[in-house]
């Protein structure tokens, strides 16, 4: 072998994540990924595999039995609800309110929909009348929405769409991948059918497993197309008459064998993401949902105080602000991708760039999971200030982190 084909061993520079995700995982989380593996129907597995289903059950606040783990990031969840349940020809309609939208659009028309959007501008939320009156009007199969956008840092209300759905019998579907445990959402309470998530955001994981939820209605939607590879098919067993999903790897009704008492063999789960997304849950459970809400909405106050306190101005309706990302608009003059830069080389520190219109316009600040800490976003906004001196913005000396810190004396910390 050639010796400069070795390489040295993995040693990562020390980074401190302030960007919209992924984020710093969370030591306990990266120790619960050194455990050593198993086989995955060794019944220490799948009892691992049991109880992350009885923890997912208790983050997206539901009862539903099918809550289970998709191997893939975030937006193989997404994949695996749609191509699971959409037929080609079905209308989908997806309220686009940033990349993440346009992002569900294409997973959907790949899956064969006719999928209608609706738009609102980057840093805006639909008003939920809006929705309402474009599912009137087309009667869609599936909507399918973003409750955060980390593109445009908003969060879009959705108390009411669950309902409004079922309403026009239409299926609701939330992708909360980046809002997840930063914010609110009781999904039973709400009466979403089908929601999905990453763990790379609020949950302070890696990226690959994505968490996903939903309701007996979905899962008698899927099983009216169940087919079993024939190698594992159980004897006697009559495929049902719906066309069979297109994908084997994202096929819901054979993972929901594999994830029940059936066991009915699918892929080789990712033993160590189980172990990871089972850490992440814990961890979040054991701080209390309601507490975890209270720290990124008390973090997202000081980011925004300590930027203002920069002189900087605040992107987007603050008022659907997402709790764990904030943007703000780059001070003109600068170059705003030098200065991540910088930020990135002198102090470790990474924060986030943006898409689409708000690209060169805006940086996206997160502060979520692991992360959401007082020291951190006090530690962010001293690098932040400094960095903007190194490019010729002037302004008070600490104002940044004196606001921010008032935030937290605010409340006793
Ligand atoms: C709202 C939202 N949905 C989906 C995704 C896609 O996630 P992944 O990159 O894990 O597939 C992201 C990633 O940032 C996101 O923020």
């Amino acid at each position: 072998m050639i010796k400069s084909e070795i390489f040295e061993e993995l040693n990562p520079p020390p980074r401190l994540m302030m960007g919209p995700g992924p984020v710093n995982v969370d030591p306990r989380v990266l120790n619960a990924m050194s455990m050593p593996l198993l086989g995955q129907f060794d019944p220490a597995f799948t009892e691992y595999m049991n109880e992350v289903m009885v923890l997912y059950r208790q983050i997206f606040q539901t009862k539903n039995r099918w809550t289970l783990m998709i191997d893939g990031t975030a937006r193989a969840a997404i994949e695996t609800f749609m191509v699971s349940v959409i037929q080609p020809g079905d209308k989908v309609l997806v309220p686009v309110f940033g990349r993440f939208g346009h992002l569900i659009t294409e997973i959907a028309e790949r899956c064969g929909a006719a999928v209608e959007i609706i738009e609102v501008k980057w840093g805006e939320v639909f008003d939920p009348q809006q929705i309402e009156d474009t599912i009137k009007r087309i009667r869609p199969k599936l909507v399918a929405i973003c409750q955060g956008d980390t593109s445009t840092t908003q969060a879009q209300p959705l108390e009411e769409i669950g309902e409004i759905c079922a309403r026009y019998e239409a299926l609701s579907f939330v992708d909360a991948t980046a809002s997840l445990v930063g914010m609110d959402l009781p999904v039973d309470k709400w009466k979403i059918d089908c929601v999905s998530i990453g763990l790379q955001k609020c949950l302070a994981g890696p990226p690959g497993i994505a968490p996903i939820t939903f309701n007996d209605h979905v899962a008698e939607i899927i099983n009216s197309r169940k087919h079993i590879e024939k190698g594992i098919r159980p004897k006697g067993f009559q495929a049902a008459k719906g066309p069979m999903v297109a994908s084997n790897y994202f096929d819901l009704g054979m993972l929901m064998d594999y994830w029940s008492e059936a066991r009915l063999n699918h892929h080789t789960e990712a033993t160590s993401m189980l172990y990871a997304a089972r850490e992440c849950a814990r961890v979040a459970l054991k701080e209390g949902l309601q507490a975890g809400f209270d720290r990124h909405a008390l973090a997202s106050r000081a980011m925004v105080a300590g930027l203002e306190g920069l002189g900087l101005k605040i992107f987007g309706d603050k008022q659907h602000k997402m709790p764990n990302v904030t943007g703000v608009y780059i001070p003109e003059g600068i170059d705003g991708e030098a200065a991540r830069a910088d930020m990135l080389h002198d102090f470790g520190i990474e924060i986030g760039t943006s898409f689409g219109p708000l690209h060169g316009m805006i940086w996206r600040i997160g502060a979520m999971g692991y992360n959401c800490q007082k020291q951190n976003i006090l530690t962010c906004l001293a690098a932040l200030e400094a960095t903007l001196r190194q490019h010729n913005v002037s302004m008070p000396a600490g104002n940044g982190v004196t606001a921010a810190l008032a935030e937290y004396r605010a409340v006793g910390q």
